[in-house]
């Protein structure tokens, strides 16, 4: 499973320190901020990828279809936007398969370069997808996409397109997605094209349902921070205390999800104790939504221009093609 956004990654220099240490301390920090938080990353254990397939597959979870419904129906106008002989760079690939629509309707591409921080995985879907396209070169690239990493020397010389799709980009701070796309432009460099997925802004019944399908998946996905939190970090949470709250934000046009506590209690984490009020949350995600308009303006703070923008039948999603001068 790719690793999804939460803050920007860590200074170079931070101090090493092993994973379950930097959980303890960045959940610690979190509980003792106000108000407090978790960072969204920590979401991704094995059950928490899981449930999120899951989520994708509630009736009420628009974007995966919407997004595979415009990638299935422009897939080919894309592509021309796409220099011939291109490596096509996916940043957090996952399981590889939004890009399918991408790689069958370009036939010309030289590379697809899946960068992701799962290696294991990463290597077993690069394998799966070289018996589909047994002439393209696929040259997958272990690491944090968030940080600095360096491309296949192989494809140094070729123009680059970047591929980040699935709304992943909406989960960033607005500042924190203009950095993001500065990045991905060094890494692909000048005359690159970027594929964005987008989820758009929208009437807010559809947007607060889809966080709050009626069978429970997305609470019981955030929920299942806590019962890791117990289980690695020897955490005593009550996970029948707390609960899923998940509203769209308008003025800061975001969905918020929280876990609110239902009563006045204490929990305890790593040695560290804290309380809650009675209704106090704790905050675990956003969701920003976008305009193409207003993502068309983040993305030229970063150095990038829209070229072109596709939504689903809908309107719901928008897939966005930028270019870099
Ligand atoms: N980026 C998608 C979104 O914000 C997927 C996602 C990330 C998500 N974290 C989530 C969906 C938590 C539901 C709950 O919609």
């Amino acid at each position: 499973m790719a690793r999804k956004p939460g803050v920007l990654a860590a200074p170079l220099a931070a101090p090493a320190v092993s994973g379950s240490e930097s959980f303890a301390n960045d959940v610690i920090a979190g509980l003792s901020a106000s108000p407090k938080r978790i960072p969204p990353k920590y979401f991704y254990d094995s059950e928490g990828s899981r449930l999120f397939e899951e989520i994708t597959r509630t009736p009420e979870y628009y974007p995966t279809r919407s997004e595979h419904e415009i990638l299935r129906m422009q897939a080919r106008a894309m592509v021309q936007h796409f220099p011939t002989g291109a490596a096509l760079v996916e940043f957090g690939s996952g399981a590889c398969i939004k890009v399918r629509f991408l790689l069958d309707a370009a036939r010309k591409l030289k590379a697809y370069v899946p960068v992701d921080i799962a290696g294991d995985f990463l290597n077993t879907e690069a394998a799966t997808l070289r018996n589909s396209y047994p002439n393209l070169a696929i040259l997958p690239v272990v690491a944090d996409f968030m940080k600095p990493f360096a491309l296949p020397d192989v494809v140094a010389d070729l123009p680059k397109i970047g591929f980040f799709p699935g709304s992943t980009i909406g989960n960033f701070e607005p500042h924190e997605a203009a950095s993001f796309l500065r990045h991905a432009g060094t890494i692909l460099g000048a005359g690159a094209v970027m594929v964005v997925g987008v989820d758009l802004v929208k009437d807010e019944a559809v947007l607060n349902a889809a966080y709050n399908d009626a069978a429970g998946v997305t609470a019981r996905f955030n929920l299942n921070v806590l019962r890791r939190i117990n289980r690695e970090l020897g955490g005593n949470f009550k996970l029948d205390a707390f609960e899923h709250h998940a509203f769209y934000n308008r003025d800061r046009k975001r969905i918020e999800m929280h876990l609110a506590s239902r009563a006045r209690q204490r929990g305890t984490v790593a040695g560290a104790s804290f309380e809650f009020r009675a209704g106090e949350t704790i905050h675990t995600e956003n969701s920003y939504k976008y305009s193409p308009q207003s993502f068309a303006a983040l993305a030229r703070g970063a150095g990038w221009t829209l070229l072109d923008s596709w939504t689903d039948a809908k309107g719901n999603f928008a897939v966005c093609a930028l270019g870099q001068p």
